[in-house]
């Protein structure tokens, strides 16, 4: 708060400066005389936007730019102020870039004017380790003097420099630390190895940096869940170009990638239902390296998730046949951006299987026959698990006891499940072994079912046959006192 503070009264005090002013009317002294010895401060200014604007020295460091003479120009009694430092930086910035009537109003600028704003609440705001100032100026990546806007070759924000600009401090390991310890400092030496990084240093400024996915002055940390680069928010932010034909038009890759992803079954688990578990781009295309950390290509990635599929897959026939002919492992049959719920329908030789891409009735015949039992094999076990649960169904509903049947349920459909992982060994042996749990488990439940609902129609005979048995002896009871009745009135 203090902080805050003391920020706006420096920026008072220099709204009162009179720049702008010297330079259009008289010559900026503070500059010739800088230029006469031979400072390079005053070498850079001369290609500065600033000057260009008409701005002198003097509007960033006070003094009196008309006067020849060095005492009387660098004067603090004319509100020189030497050189700032620390947050005073980005307060002489701000008290023309944060202000309304100095931009718009004296130089017509249409530029945003929330770049302090931004910068302090951003995670470079953070107070530096020295507790004195914020961790970032408005100096650390615009530079000070030689200013230019973003778009000329020479900025340091422009999309060619600004890789290095941020990894002055990013890749600085003795810096770095007395941060953040935790903090990785190899983004910079991951991005060269990415598509972006390798066209980015032969000249293409069109491809993502640095400021293209974390934003340049709003940069938060990216576990914020208001980050650019936030799992639920990064898909948006790679489609900002990805997603544009016109931007990507030449590249000769398409621009569906975020469509297709954002109904696949991870978009939906990702975006719709929050499932931070459910992969974004970057969890497949790393955050800044060609590949994740420790996937060898992005072929390889599903298995970071996916781990059984993908040690089933390595084990199999296909893993051999498939590096043979350059085929990607799982993508081959599930594709990559527009990955729907597996279903059985691909498993088989019908229309829409996908073993029937490869195998048919007169060639590559092992895999068809093997396809085709699989397939015939999960379709009974389906049915199976459905008379199971039908049995068990109408046991409960007769009021009989099914608690283990029940139990016994969830058995079967765990096999069921698992079959659908096995599928990926490729292997009949293997598949029919978990699917004959499956059947066998079925078998049990629906015979322990079928007891239950026998039990209760035994019952139900048994409770008839009882009544009727209590009838007959209650009626034969009945004649019998009826008749002793009778024999005692002839008696008397
Ligand atoms: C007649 C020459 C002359 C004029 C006019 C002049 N300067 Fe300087 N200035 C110098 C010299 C020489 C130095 C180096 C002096 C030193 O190191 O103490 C210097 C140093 C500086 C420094 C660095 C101070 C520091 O503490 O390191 C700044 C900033 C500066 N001048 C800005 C200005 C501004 C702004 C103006 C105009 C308002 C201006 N100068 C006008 C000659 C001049
Ligand atoms: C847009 C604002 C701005 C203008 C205009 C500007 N400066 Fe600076 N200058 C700064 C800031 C900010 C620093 C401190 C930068 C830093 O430490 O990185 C600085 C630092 C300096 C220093 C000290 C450098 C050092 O290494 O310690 C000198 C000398 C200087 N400026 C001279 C000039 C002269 C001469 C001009 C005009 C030709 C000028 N400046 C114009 C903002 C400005
Ligand atoms: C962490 C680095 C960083 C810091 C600190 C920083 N900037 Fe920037 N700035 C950038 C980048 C990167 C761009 C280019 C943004 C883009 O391409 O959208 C930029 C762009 C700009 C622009 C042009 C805006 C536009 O939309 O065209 C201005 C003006 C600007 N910055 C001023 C400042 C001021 C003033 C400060 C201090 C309050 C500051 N910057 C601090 C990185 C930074
Ligand atoms: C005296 C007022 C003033 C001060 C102080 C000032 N600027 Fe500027 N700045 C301007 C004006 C005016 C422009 C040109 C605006 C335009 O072209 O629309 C400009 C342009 C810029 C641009 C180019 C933006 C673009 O992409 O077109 C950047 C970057 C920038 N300033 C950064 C800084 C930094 C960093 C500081 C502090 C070291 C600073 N400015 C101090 C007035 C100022
Ligand atoms: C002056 C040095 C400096 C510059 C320049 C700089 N950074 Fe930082 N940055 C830091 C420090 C220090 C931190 C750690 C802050 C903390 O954890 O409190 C940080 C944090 C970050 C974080 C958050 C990391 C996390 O997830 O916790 C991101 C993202 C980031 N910077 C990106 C950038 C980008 C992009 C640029 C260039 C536009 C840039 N930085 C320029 C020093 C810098
Ligand atoms: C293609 C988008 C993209 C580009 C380009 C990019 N980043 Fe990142 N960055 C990310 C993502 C995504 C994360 C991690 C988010 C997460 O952990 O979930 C990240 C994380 C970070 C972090 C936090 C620490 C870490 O490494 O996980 C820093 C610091 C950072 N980036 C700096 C940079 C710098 C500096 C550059 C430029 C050299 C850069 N980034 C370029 C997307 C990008
Ligand atoms: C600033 C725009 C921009 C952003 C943001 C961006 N990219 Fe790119 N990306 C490109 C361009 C341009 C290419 C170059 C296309 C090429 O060479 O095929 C590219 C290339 C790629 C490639 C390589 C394509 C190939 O040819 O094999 C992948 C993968 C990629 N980007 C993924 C991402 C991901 C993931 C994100 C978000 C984390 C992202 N991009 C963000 C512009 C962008
Ligand atoms: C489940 C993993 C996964 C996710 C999530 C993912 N991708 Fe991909 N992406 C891939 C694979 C695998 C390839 C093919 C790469 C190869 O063969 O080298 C690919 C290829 C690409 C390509 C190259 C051109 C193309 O279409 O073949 C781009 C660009 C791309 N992805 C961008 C994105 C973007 C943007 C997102 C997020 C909206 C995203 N990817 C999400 C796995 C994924
Ligand atoms: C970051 C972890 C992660 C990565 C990487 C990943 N997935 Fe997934 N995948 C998931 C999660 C979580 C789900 C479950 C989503 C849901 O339905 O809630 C899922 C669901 C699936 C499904 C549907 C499963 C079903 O029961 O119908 C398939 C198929 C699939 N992924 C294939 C792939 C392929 C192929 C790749 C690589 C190109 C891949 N996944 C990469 C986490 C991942
Ligand atoms: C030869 C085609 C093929 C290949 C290659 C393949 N799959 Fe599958 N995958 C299938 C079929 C068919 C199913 C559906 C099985 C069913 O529902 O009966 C399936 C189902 C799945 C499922 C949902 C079932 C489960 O295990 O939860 C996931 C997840 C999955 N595959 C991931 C992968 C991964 C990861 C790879 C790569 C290691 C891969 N697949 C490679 C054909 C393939
Ligand atoms: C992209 C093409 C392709 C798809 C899709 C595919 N296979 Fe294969 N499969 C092959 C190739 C190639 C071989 C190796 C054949 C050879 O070497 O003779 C093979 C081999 C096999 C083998 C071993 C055959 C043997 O000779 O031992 C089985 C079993 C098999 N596949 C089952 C399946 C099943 C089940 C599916 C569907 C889930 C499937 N395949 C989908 C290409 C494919």
């Amino acid at each position: 708060m203090s902080q805050r503070f003391a920020l706006t009264s420096i920026s008072f005090l220099f709204f009162f400066l009179p720049f702008g002013q010297t330079a259009a009317q008289t010559q900026d002294q503070c500059l010739s005389c800088h230029e006469a010895i031979e400072d390079n401060h005053a070498a850079l200014f001369k290609k500065d936007i600033h000057h260009a604007k008409g701005l002198s020295c003097a509007d960033c460091h006070g003094g009196d730019s008309s006067k020849e003479e060095m005492e009387a120009a660098m004067d603090p009694k004319a509100g020189f102020i030497g050189v700032p430092k620390g947050d005073r930086i980005s307060a002489t910035c701000a008290k023309c870039h944060s202000n309304t009537a100095i931009m718009v109003k004296k130089f017509n600028s249409v530029l945003p004017l929330d770049q302090m704003e931004l910068l302090t609440t951003s995670v470079h705001g953070n107070v530096s380790t020295s507790g004195k100032e914020h961790i970032a100026q408005c100096t650390s990546c615009h530079g000070a003097h030689g200013i230019v806007p973003k778009t000329n070759r020479s900025s340091p924000v422009h999309s060619l420099n600004l890789p290095s600009t941020c990894a002055k401090c990013h890749a600085n390991a003795s810096f770095m630390r007395t941060y953040n310890p935790g903090l990785p400092i190899d983004q910079l030496e991951k991005y060269w190895t990415s598509v972006h990084g390798k066209r980015n240093r032969n000249g293409d400024p069109k491809t993502a940096e640095c400021a293209s996915c974390h934003g340049s002055h709003e940069i938060l940390s990216a576990k914020d869940p208001r980050s650019q680069v936030y799992p639920t928010k990064l898909p948006v932010t790679c489609a900002k170009c990805h997603s544009d034909a016109n931007y990507m038009r030449g590249y000769g890759i398409d621009s569906d990638q975020f469509e297709q992803y954002a109904q696949s079954v991870h978009g939906q688990a990702l975006l719709e239902k929050k499932d931070l578990g459910a992969p974004a781009c970057n969890d497949c295309h790393g955050n800044h390296g060609a590949a994740p950390p420790g996937v060898e290509s992005v072929s390889k990635v599903c298995g970071t998730c996916h781990a059984l599929n993908a040690e089933l897959f390595s084990a199999s026939p296909h893993k051999k046949a498939f590096d043979a002919r350059k085929l990607p492992e799982c993508e081959t049959c599930h594709g990559n951006h527009e990955i729907v719920a597996a279903k059985d329908e691909l498993l088989g030789v019908g229309e829409g299987a996908v073993c029937a891409w490869c195998h048919k009735e007169n060639s590559n015949v092992k895999g068809y026959q093997v396809a085709r039992m699989m397939r015939s094999l999960a379709d009974s076990l389906i049915a199976q698990e459905e008379t199971a649960i039908m049995l068990v169904d109408d046991a409960e509903q007769k009021g009989m006891e099914v608690g283990e049947a029940k139990f016994k349920l969830r058995e079967i459909r765990q096999a069921r499940l698992e079959t659908r992982t096995k599928v990926h060994s490729f292997n009949l042996d293997q598949f029919s072994e978990v699917a004959t749990r499956g059947f066998e488990t079925a078998t049990t439940v629906e015979a322990e079912a079928t007891d239950a609902i026998d039990q209760y129609f035994f019952r139900r005979w048994g409770l008839l046959i009882a009544s009727l048995i209590i009838t007959i002896l209650a009626v034969a009871l009945y004649i019998y006192i009826r008749r002793i009745e009778k024999q005692q009135a002839l008696n008397r």
